[in-house]
C-alpha cells in the first residue's frame, strides 16, 4: 500500500474527566452524576445511588487522581509524541450545581492549567463538553435532560468555557456518544426511568433537548471563534446482518438507523424521515418549540467524532440474534468469525474500515476516531514491565484498517485517539482492572494502590507509530 497519513494527522489518546480526575471535593467541585456511580463488574451492573451514600465506594472520587498529577501524566503523553489529547471538562467543576449564574473560578483555573500544560508540549487539546456527567443538582432539581431548561444551563456552561479557552482549545465535541441516551439514560442524560413511563417518549424528548443544546453550542462557538472545529460524537455499534437473508439485512439497517438518527440530526440539521415515521407509528410525541427546526439547521457540526471498539450482529432468527455479545453501552448478536475480549466485546479491525467508509459516504465531512482500544487485564512483571502484546496487536490491526480507509478508500480522517491512553476507571463497569492504557496506573478495583505510573510495552510501540506517522506499525 503506498501513501501516508496526511501531514498534521492528529495522533493522540482520549480520556474523560470523571474517569481520570478524581479530585472530588477539591477546587469547589460539585457532585456530578458520575460521582454517584458505584463499582460494578462484567456481571454486576453499576448502580446510581440517590446522592452520595456513606460507606459506599465510588470509583470516580479519586479515579487516577489526574487532578493532582496532570503534569506528570501530560509529560508522559508528550513523551509518546502525542499531537492531541482528548479530555472533557467536568461541568460540576465550572458550575457546581449547574444553574448558577457565575462560574467557579477555581474550576476554570484547573483547566487553564491542564490546557497550558498540553500546549507547552505542542499537544492540541480536544475537548468533549459533556462526557457522561453533569451536576447532580440538575437531576434532583430539574429532572436532568427531561427538562428543556437544561438547554439554557448547558449553553451558559458552553459560553463560559468557549470564551475562557478560545485561544487554547480549537477542537470541541458537544456530547459524548450522544446516541447512548437510548441505551443508558442515566449515564448519558441523568435520567432514571420510572416504572410505567413511556420510555421512548422520555428518551427521545431528552435527545431533542440535547440536539437543540448541541446546535446552539455549535452556532455560539463559531460566533466566539470562527476557527473552532466543533463535532458531534457517536458511539458506532457496527451491526452486520447474520446472513444474506434480506430480513437479516433489513434488521441490521434498522439497528444502524437508530444510531444514525443522532448523527443525521447533528450533521444534516434535520430529523430523518425514518425516525419521524417511527415516532408516528409508535405514537411518540416530541414537543418542539417554534424555531427549533431553524436552530438545528444553523448548528450543524464540522466533523463527526466517533468511538469504535467492536461490531455486533442482527438476525431475524431469534436464537441467533439476541444479546450474546457485549460492547460499550450496547449489546447485540454474536459473530462466529470474531474473537472476543475478556469482557466479551467482539474484536473486528476490518469493521473499523467499514465504519469509516459508511460514515464518510453518508456525511462527506471529516471524521475523527476519538475512541478505540482493548480493555484487558495487565500483569506487572517482577521487573516492573508490562508486556501488553495483545493491546499492541489490537491497535496495530485497527490502525492498518484505518490506513486502508484513508489511503485506498479516500476517507477524510482528522485523527486517531485511542481510548484510555492512561489507565482509568471503566465507564461501563467502574473497574480499574479493565485497562486500556499505554501507561499503567497502580490501583485496583477496590481503590487500593500507590497510583504510581509505569510505561507499558505499548507505550514504546505507540511512540514509534506516531514518530513515523503510522508507517512503523
Ligand atoms: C465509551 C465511553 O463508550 O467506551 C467511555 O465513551 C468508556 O467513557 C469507553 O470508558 C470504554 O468502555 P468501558 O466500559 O470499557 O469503560
Amino acid at each position: 500500500m503506498t501513501g501516508k497519513f496526511p501531514e498534521g494527522f492528529l495522533w493522540g489518546g482520549a480520556v474523560a474527566a470523571n474517569q481520570i480526575e478524581g479530585g472530588f471535593g477539591f477546587g469547589g467541585k460539585g457532585i456530578s452524576t458520575a460521582d454517584v456511580a458505584t463499582a460494578g463488574a462484567v456481571d454486576k451492573k453499576r448502580e446510581y445511588t440517590d446522592g452520595i451514600v456513606e460507606g459506599i465506594y465510588y470509583p470516580s472520587h479519586e479515579a487516577i487522581d489526574f487532578y493532582h498529577r496532570y503534569k506528570e501524566d501530560i509529560k508522559l503523553l508528550s513523551e509518546m509524541g502525542f499531537k492531541c489529547f482528548r479530555t472533557s471538562i467536568a461541568w460540576s467543576r465550572i458550575f457546581p450545581k449547574g444553574d448558577e449564574a457565575v462560574p467557579n473560578e477555581e474550576g476554570l483555573q484547573f483547566y487553564d492549567a491542564v490546557f497550558d500544560e498540553c500546549l507547552k508540549y505542542n499537544i492540541e487539546p480536544v475537548v468533549t463538553i459533556s462526557h457522561y456527567e453533569m451536576p447532580y443538582h440538575l437531576v434532583t432539581q430539574y429532572g436532568a435532560w427531561r427538562n428543556r431548561k437544561l438547554i439554557a444551563f448547558y449553553i451558559n456552561f458552553c459560553k463560559v468555557i468557549f470564551e475562557r479557552y478560545q485561544n487554547k482549545v480549537k477542537y470541541w465535541m458537544t456530547f459524548n456518544e450522544i446516541n447512548v441516551i437510548a441505551y443508558q439514560s442515566f449515564i448519558a442524560a441523568g435520567i432514571k426511568l420510572e416504572t410505567g413511563e413511556r420510555k421512548e417518549e422520555v428518551i427521545y424528548q431528552a435527545a431533542h433537548h440535547q440536539f437543540i443544546a448541541s446546535a446552539k453550542a455549535v452556532a455560539l462557538g463559531h460566533e466566539i471563534n470562527p476557527d473552532f472545529k466543533i463535532g458531534c460524537m457517536l458511539l458506532y455499534p457496527l451491526t452486520y446482518p447474520m446472513t444474506c437473508n434480506p430480513e437479516d439485512v433489513l434488521l441490521a439497517n434498522e439497528a444502524m438507523n437508530k444510531n444514525y438518527y443522532f448523527s443525521d440530526v447533528q450533521v444534516r440539521g434535520a430529523y430523518p424521515n425514518f425516525m419521524k415515521k417511527y415516532f408516528e407509528r409508535n405514537n411518540i410525541n416530541i414537543t418542539m418549540e417554534a424555531g427549533d427546526a431553524e436552530i438545528l439547521k444553523q448548528g450543524t457540526v464540522d466533523y463527526v467524532g466517533f468511538s469504535y471498539y467492536m461490531s455486533l450482529v442482527a438476525s431475524s432468527d431469534k436464537e441467533k440474534g439476541g444479546d450474546a455479545a457485549g460492547g460499550n453501552m450496547v449489546r447485540g448478536g454474536a459473530n462466529p468469525y470474531l474473537e472476543t475480549s475478556e469482557w466479551g466485546w467482539q474484536i473486528d479491525s476490518v469493521g473499523l474500515r467499514i465504519a469509516l467508509n459508511n460514515l464518510y459516504d453518508r456525511y462527506q465531512i471529516p471524521l475523527f476516531i476519538v475512541e478505540n482500544g482493548l480493555g484487558a487485564i495487565d500483569k506487572v512483571e517482577e521487573d516492573g514491565s508490562i508486556q501488553d502484546d495483545y493491546r499492541i496487536e489490537y491497535l496495530r490491526h485497527h490502525i492498518m484498517e484505518m490506513k486502508k480507509a484513508v489511503i485506498i478508500d479516500g476517507v477524510e480522517l482528522m485523527g486517531y485517539t485511542p481510548w484510555g491512553c492512561i489507565d482509568l476507571i471503566s465507564a461501563g463497569t467502574g473497574e480499574m482492572k479493565k485497562r486500556y492504557g499505554f501507561v499503567y496506573v497502580d490501583k485496583d478495583n477496590a481503590g487500593n494502590g500507590s497510583l504510581k505510573r509505569y510505561k507499558k510495552k505499548s507505550f514504546h510501540w505507540y511512540q514509534k507509530v506516531i514518530a513515523s506517522n503510522g508507517e512503523d506499525l
